[in-house]
């Protein structure tokens, strides 16, 4: 029953997961399923896009029929649908796009075309009721690094991102040379908690002073360089040594430049969003860096910090409060800009 209550669906297939939620007055989640491939392209070590969009095609209209069932709602009752149009895989973004068009036409629905980086970052209100824009939050994927002020709702402003690898890319390179498998940033993850973050010591690349831009290869490199020397020599290496002293130098990296920005900018509080979210190493330190510093931290539980549904309808349920809504023939844009880009998926 739908008691009056404002409902948002959200689809979200820009990459390995096909994921639709349903949200209520952009407050209360009433369903949020997630169809992941990630079995599927651990055989390949790493995301196919013709395989990833052969996938959504096939799942999409099961999730979508267990997302409502799961809310307890039919179509009818829904307010509108929000879909991710970019960044992403070209072909995979258009599965998501042409199905949330499809059921838009056939119902009458209105379309809102979200970024899934803006997806990203409000994914920070599901949880987080009190925050509200302006606000400051780095954004850590398997795609992008951000350090963004959150102007408003539908306006960021990028201070820094990354000059090479994404944070994700570079976990997912250094735990595929490790033989950890795909995705690398949890398996790094869990077997650093055996290793001594201070074994090796890898590169920390900072810029240029006051620069809030980040540089992620020259760690990674050496890393990859490490292995390949000995293993040449045909010795052994301690993989846990080596994962725990990695992201010692990515965190030590993410920590110092966010630190920065909350002194450049003014900000007394940080959100954190992305894949990368979810690193347990990330949220403790970073965690302690803000508790140091007076300032507010807000992360999202692990499930709404990789790619989902829900954070799709929190974004979209903020464009239809501004009134933004697109056409029927919206586009994908695989390479969509976060501060620029946002205007073109709007009527
Ligand atoms: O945000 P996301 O789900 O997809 C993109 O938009 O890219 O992020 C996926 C990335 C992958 O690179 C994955 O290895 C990383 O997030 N990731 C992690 C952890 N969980 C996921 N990286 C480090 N530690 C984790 N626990
Ligand atoms: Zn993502």
């Amino acid at each position: 029953m739908k008691d009056g209550r404002h409902l948002t669906m959200g689809i979200e297939s820009s990459c390995d997961e096909t994921a639709i939620a349903v949200l209520a007055d952009g407050r209360d989640l009433l369903s949020n399923v997630i169809s992941s491939q990630i079995e599927i392209h651990t055989l390949y070590g790493g995301v196919v896009p013709e395989i990833a969009s052969r996938h959504h095609l096939n799942n999409i209209p099961f999730v979508f029929r267990q997302a409502l069932d799961d809310a307890g709602v039919t179509l009818d009752e829904i307010d509108e649908i929000g879909v991710t149009a970019g960044p992403g895989l070209a072909g995979a973004l258009l599965m998501g796009t042409a199905y949330a068009k499809a059921v838009c036409l056939a119902s009458g629905k209105p379309l809102v075309g979200v970024h899934h980086i803006q997806g990203h970052i409000l994914a920070n209100l599901l949880e987080h009721q009190d925050l509200e824009p302006p606000f400051l939050a780095l954004v850590v994927s398997g795609g992008h690094t951000h350090l963004v002020e959150v102007r408003g709702y539908n306006e960021f402003k990028v201070l820094g991102a990354t000059r090479d690898d994404a944070v994700g890319e570079a976990y997912d390179k250094v735990a595929r040379v490790l033989g950890l498998g795909y995705p690398g940033g949890p398996k790094i993850d869990a077997i650093a908690k055996e290793g001594d973050p201070h074994a090796h010591e890898f590169k920390r690349v900072l810029l240029e002073k006051d620069s809030l831009d980040f540089s992620f290869s020259g760690t990674k490199t050496g890393v990859i360089n490490y292995l390949h020397s000995e293993e040449q020599r045909g010795n052994e290496v301690n993989r846990a040594d080596v994962a725990a002293s990695f992201q010692q130098a990515v965190v030590d990296v993410l920590v110092e430049k966010a630190m920065a920005a909350l002194d450049l900018t003014g900000y007394k509080g940080l959100a954190l969003a992305g894949g990368v979210a979810c690193n347990s190493a990330l949220r403790h330190r970073m965690a302690k860096a803000c508790r140091r510093k007076g300032a507010k931290l807000w992360i999202p539980s692990p499930i709404f910090c990789t790619d989902n549904g829900a954070m799709i309808a929190m974004a979209a349920y903020q464009k239809a409060r501004l009134g933004l809504y697109a056409d029927l023939d919206l586009d994908v844009y695989p390479g969509l800009d976060l501060e620029t880009g946002l205007g073109k998926l709007d009527k």
